[in-house]
C-alpha cells in the first residue's frame, strides 16, 4: 500500500493549506471588500479624489448633538456653518458684529483639523433687516464692505474658503435683481471678491448658486466668473449647490455642467448636495428659500418609513451621481453635503414645513443608509 503520508511527506500539508488559502480568499473576496467599505470613512474613501463634507448646525458644534459631532469628525474633512455666519446672525445691527458663534465653529474645526468653508458673505437671503432700509447707494457700499472686511479679517488663516457671493442670478442666467444690485449694479459683485481678497489673501474665494446644471442658468455663472475675473477679482472656485432630485437633473446634465465650469480653469465644488424623496409642489426647481407651500398627506407620504424601494432608488442615485464625481475627480475639488442625518436636513422644512424627508446618507439614528454604502462602492470599485 502506498504510503500517502511517506509519499508526499511535506508538500501535501503545504499544498492543502495552498489550497484551502486560494478557495477561502476567492468564496470571501466580496465579504471582504464589503467588511473593509464599512471600515472606511467618507474621507478616507475618497482621500484620492476630493474632500468630503457636511453642513453643520449649532447643536452639533456646542456638542449637545454629541452623535452628529462624532460623525462630523469620523467622516468629513470639511464643515460648513448651515446658518450662523449668514449676515442676520453675523452682523444683526448695523456695526454690531456677533462672532461668539462664529468662532466656536472655527474652534471645532481647527481643533479637529478639519476645513472650513465660510458661508457666505453677501447673499440677498437671511439678511439682517436694517440692510433692507438703508435707501443710500454710499451707505450701503460702506456697510457691504465693512460686513464683507470685517469678517473676512478675523478668520484669516483659520478658514480654508469663503463662498463670497451667494446666488447672484436668476433662472435665465442674468443677475438677480438684488437690493445690492439695484443699488450698486454689478460692482457689487467685484468689489465684494476684491474686499474679500484684500482682507483675508489666504482664503479661497468661491461663486455659489442653485440650478447650476440648467442651460442658461450656467452661460450666466460662466459669464459672471469671466466678468469678475476680467475687472481683476480673483475667483477660485465655483460650488454648485447640488438640492436634487431622484431624476433631476439628468446624469448628462451634471457631466456637462462640471466640464462647463472646469473649463473657466478654477476649481468645481459640489456644495449643498442632497437628494429629495419627497414629491415637489409644482415641479419646483432649485433651492429659491423664500418659496414655501401648504402641506398635505399626499405631499408627505412616508412619515414613518422609507420604503425599501424608495431607499434603494435614492442609493442608487448617489451611486450614479457619484461615479460622475470619481471620473471628474481631477476638477473636482470638494463635495458637501447639507447636513449630517436626514433628522437635521432642512429638507424636512422646505418648500414645505413639517415633512419627513430621507435626502442624506445617514438616517435619524445616525446609521449608515444605503445610499451610503452606495457612495461607498464608488470609491472601492476600480472599475468606475
Ligand atoms: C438653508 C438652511 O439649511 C435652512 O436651515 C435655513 O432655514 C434656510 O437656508 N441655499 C443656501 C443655503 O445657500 O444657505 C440654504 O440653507 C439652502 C439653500
Amino acid at each position: 500500500m502506498k504510503n500517502f503520508k511517506s509519499h508526499y511527506p511535506k508538500l501535501k500539508p503545504n499544498l492543502l493549506i495552498a489550497i484551502s488559502l486560494v478557495l477561502i480568499v476567492a468564496c470571501n473576496e466580496k465579504n471582504i471588500t464589503a467588511k473593509k467599505s464599512e471600515t472606511l470613512s467618507l474621507k478616507e474613501a475618497f482621500k484620492n479624489e476630493f474632500v468630503i463634507g457636511a453642513a453643520v448646525n449649532d447643536q452639533l458644534i456646542f456638542e449637545e448633538d454629541s452623535l452628529g459631532a462624532k460623525l462630523a469628525k469620523e467622516e468629513f474633512n470639511t464643515i460648513t456653518p448651515e446658518n450662523s455666519m449668514k449676515w442676520m446672525y453675523m452682523e444683526p445691527q448695523q456695526g454690531v458684529f456677533e462672532f461668539e458663534t462664529a468662532d466656536r465653529y472655527i474652534d471645532f474645526s481647527t481643533k479637529n483639523n478639519i476645513a472650513f468653508i465660510g458661508h457666505n458673505l453677501v447673499w440677498h437671503s437671511q439678511l439682517a433687516e436694517w440692510v433692507k432700509k438703508i435707501t443710500s447707494k454710499e451707505e450701503l457700499n460702506a456697510s457691504l464692505k465693512n460686513h464683507v472686511q470685517t469678517i473676512a479679517a478675523r478668520y484669516t488663516g483659520k478658514i480654508h474658503g469663503w463662498d463670497v457671493v451667494n446666488e447672484a442670478l436668476n433662472e435665465d442666467g442674468t443677475l438677480r435683481n438684488s437690493l445690492f444690485l439695484e443699488k450698486l449694479g454689478p460692482d457689487y459683485l467685484v468689489n465684494s471678491f476684491k474686499w474679500a481678497e484684500e482682507a483675508d489673501p489666504k482664503a479661497e474665494l468661491y461663486y455659489n448658486d442653485y440650478n447650476m446644471t440648467r442651460k442658461e442658468k450656467r452661460a450666466g455663472a460662466i459669464e459672471l466668473v469671466k466678468m469678475l475675473q476680467k475687472n481683476g477679482a480673483r475667483v477660485d472656485g465655483i460650488g454648485m449647490q447640488a438640492h436634487w432630485g431622484l431624476t433631476d437633473p439628468t446624469l448628462e446634465e451634471i457631466e456637462t455642467s462640471i466640464l462647463a465650469y472646469a473649463d473657466l480653469g478654477i476649481q468645481v465644488m459640489i456644495t449643498e448636495f442632497d437628494i429629495t424623496v419627497l414629491p415637489n409642489p409644482w415641479d419646483l426647481e432649485g433651492a429659491e428659500v423664500s418659496q414655501n407651500f401648504e402641506g398635505s398627506e399626499e405631499m408627505n407620504p412616508y412619515t414613518k418609513k422609507l420604503p425599501d424601494s424608495v431607499s434603494t432608488l435614492l442609493a442608487k442615485r448617489y451611486k450614479d451621481i457619484f461615479s460622475i464625481f470619481k471620473k471628474h475627480s481631477d476638477k473636482i475639488s470638494r463635495v458637501t453635503f447639507w447636513g449630517i442625518n436626514d433628522g437635521v436636513s432642512w429638507l424636512n422644512n422646505w418648500p414645505i414645513e413639517n415633512r419627513t424627508n430621507y435626502p442624506l446618507l445617514f438616517d435619524r439614528e445616525y446609521n449608515k443608509k444605503p445610499a451610503y454604502y452606495g457612495v461607498l462602492e464608488v470609491a472601492t470599485d476600480s472599475t468606475l
